[in-house]
């Protein structure tokens, strides 16, 4: 008896301490503003371990990935232990997922054993393989910083563990290469840009499909000065942009930064993007706020959200090193980076948050529906409309506040469709839908996709697009909508009816000269699955430029509009869908099929690598203001 009491009691104790515990720790982990240079700590309230780092962004989450550096060791007496990754939704409080490749302590032939210098680690996915590939610069134990190779180790996973795999030199050179960047582009190739060995010469290569060994030479880069170190570049809105450092070892001096619109060629300097001091330890711009550039973050979801890394080395003691995450303003098309002694994503918001609603300002005042005089009545003057969601694509960079771009894949018979941010570009007032082939797998094909789900679901309006398809040919566009709710998953959604919501599709542009519109509802598995599709003919749609394509729902009908003349009209009260739904734009590719025109391993224009296009100039969302 007694000696359960005293069980009870321990265990309600351990529940106690463990609640304590927990509050303690999810206190720690509430951080709200970024302090550059000051003491950044993890969920568990413990310094984050991840120096000279990248991060990357898989599925919703961050990963930074960093060198793990050992405890009370300095540089000169070999402080790496490996890479240390951390996760995060908000890029702020980061959960440690430990060392996810660690050197080794025991076997001393092993190219990571301890003593090996281990840094500067970048991951990055390759799609093809469905692998994360880890790079850092990998000096053997013994050698000293004179040789450096390119260590590279590969996980399923984002949070490892990883498995080193092997080293390459880099740089074409038998000294290898320093300092890198590992930027993966839109078409998915992989650049190693680095600095060469022993003549500092930066140099650019490419990798091969799988990213693990470089493939073809290195060429030296135009117009980037030797001795340029920690390189982190982006791509945005067509320009690579690359930020810098010189090179002074572990002592910090003045920041460089390039562009350039073609990564091969010639790189233009702009000097020191920097401005402002380091509040917290003193340091001005000739020193980069006592800082050296690792990597720099795009934020998803945030136009022109880019954050700065920089690390604070402290070589006496590396393990205290510190982190200086700095936004980076690109309103006047150039890199600023200015110092913030905190800051939050509300200084990228700053602009966007003036928008008063869903309405692009660029959207014509007396904008109206187009549709044929005998349907409703249709004037400037007539008031039946009122807009409430527009986008005339006129930013350069596509208003996540309306709008989604997909990252899916999808399984096809004999073809892998991937859909990712570099297939949806907005530019030249309108906005582009890509089909590519990915160059680096001959079964794996691109199109762009895009959704306002979560952000703009009407329920009844006149939805309409000006906008021009691509002619099928193992390819198409569709435009279509897609019930917020449960209307198309059961059981729920089966009902007999489309009334809880259903795939309506305005245009699937599966054919030559024509395209489909109707209706998809109770689901998608046989037999609750009920469709009614029709052809509509629409001779030279694909030649000329553009067409506007309308869709008006009211509650008791549903019209469909080619360029203002009624091709399709549904009355029978089943198939009127009564909720909210969102709006969708997505290409999409297909092998063998006999539903749309052609086969994508045919289509000659997309096997040599050619890149095909739909693209919108607008879209506009009326509700009516007469309720029918
Ligand atoms: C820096 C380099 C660091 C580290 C250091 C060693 O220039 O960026 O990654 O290698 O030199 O002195």
């Amino acid at each position: 008896m007694q000696s359960h009491n005293d069980f009870a009691t321990m265990k309600k104790l351990f529940i106690l301490i463990t609640i304590i515990i927990q509050c303690a720790v999810s206190n720690a982990q509430k951080i709200s503003v970024f302090s550059p240079a000051k003491i950044w700590t993890d969920n568990k309230g413990l310094p984050i371990n991840a120096h000279g780092g990248g991060v990357l962004f898989h599925e919703g989450m961050y990963y930074w990935y960093g060198e793990h550096k050992l405890e009370g060791k300095s540089e000169a007496q070999f402080a790496d232990g490996g890479i240390h990754c951390y996760a995060s939704k908000d890029l702020m409080n980061w959960k440690d997922k430990g060392i996810v490749l660690g050197v080794d302590f025991k076997d001393t032939t092993n190219d990571l054993s301890y003593g090996c210098i281990l840094e500067r680690p970048k991951v990055v996915f390759n799609q093809k393989n469905r692998e994360f590939v880890a790079f850092f610069k990998l000096y053997l134990k013994g050698v000293g910083y004179e040789k450096s190779y390119v260590g590279v180790a590969v996980a399923k996973h984002p949070a490892g563990p990883f498995r080193y795999h092997h080293k390459f030199l880099g740089g074409g050179s038998t000294k290898g290469s320093g300092d890198f960047s590992m930027f993966k582009d839109d078409d998915g190739i992989v650049y190693h840009l680095a600095v060469r060995k022993p003549d500092k010469t930066f140099v650019i290569g490419r990798l091969d499909s799988d990213y693990y060994f470089p493939e073809g030479d290195y060429r030296a880069v135009e117009g980037i000065q030797v001795h340029t170190e920690a390189p982190a570049v982006i791509k945005r809105k067509g320009t690579y942009h690359l930020l810098g450092s010189g090179s002074s070892g572990w002592k910090p001096n003045i920041a460089r930064y390039y562009t350039t619109d073609n990564i091969l060629g010639k790189w233009t300097y702009h000097g020191n993007p920097c401005s402002g001091y380091n509040t917290v330890d003193s340091l001005g711009i000739e020193k980069t706020y006592g800082g050296q550039s690792s990597y720099i973050i795009p934020v998803q979801g945030v136009v022109d959200g880019y954050i700065a890394m920089f690390d604070r080395w402290k070589p006496e003691l590396p393990i205290t090193g510190r982190y200086i995450w700095l936004p980076i303003d690109f309103t006047e098309g150039k890199m600023a980076i200015t110092w913030q002694d905190t800051w939050n994503m509300d200084f990228f918001h700053r602009k966007a948050s003036t928008k008063p609603s869903f309405v692009d300002q660029q959207t014509p005042v007396n904008a109206f529906p187009l549709a044929q005089q005998d349907s409703i009545v249709q004037s400037p003057k007539s008031n039946k409309w009122k807009l409430v969601f527009s986008d005339e694509f006129n930013d350069n960079a596509i208003d996540t506040l309306k709008w989604n771009v997909e990252n899916t894949s999808r399984k096809r018979t004999d073809i892998l469709l991937l859909a990712d941010e570099q297939q949806v570009e907005e530019k030249e007032g309108n906005i582009f839908i890509y089909y590519r082939k990915l160059m680096t797998a001959d079964t794996t094909y691109l199109a762009g996709r895009f959704n306002s789900k979560g952000k703009f679901a009407p329920t009844y309006g006149f939805i309409e697009t000006r906008m021009h398809i691509v002619k099928p040919n193992g390819h198409q566009m569709a435009f279509w909508m897609m019930p917020e709710g449960n209307g198309m998953k059961p059981p729920q959604g089966v009902d007999g009816t489309a009334n809880d919501g259903c795939e309506i599709d305005i245009v699937e542009g599966t054919k030559a000269n024509a395209y489909s519109s109707g209706l998809h509802w109770d689901g998608y598995g046989k037999p609750a699955h009920k469709s009614n599709g029709a052809l509509v003919k629409a001779p030279g749609i694909h030649d000329q430029e553009y067409h506007v394509y309308g869709f008006e729902w009211s509650p008791t009908f549903l019209k469909f509009y080619l360029d203002g003349k009624l091709v399709r009209e549904m009355t029978d009260p089943k198939l009127i869908p009564h909720v909210a739904h969102f709006i969708y734009f997505s290409g999409s590719c297909f092998g063998e099929n006999n539903w749309l025109d052609g086969d994508i391993r045919k289509n000659e224009f997309i096997q040599k690598g050619g890149i095909d296009k739909s693209y919108l100039d607008y879209v506009r969302v009326f509700e009516s203001t007469t309720g029918n």
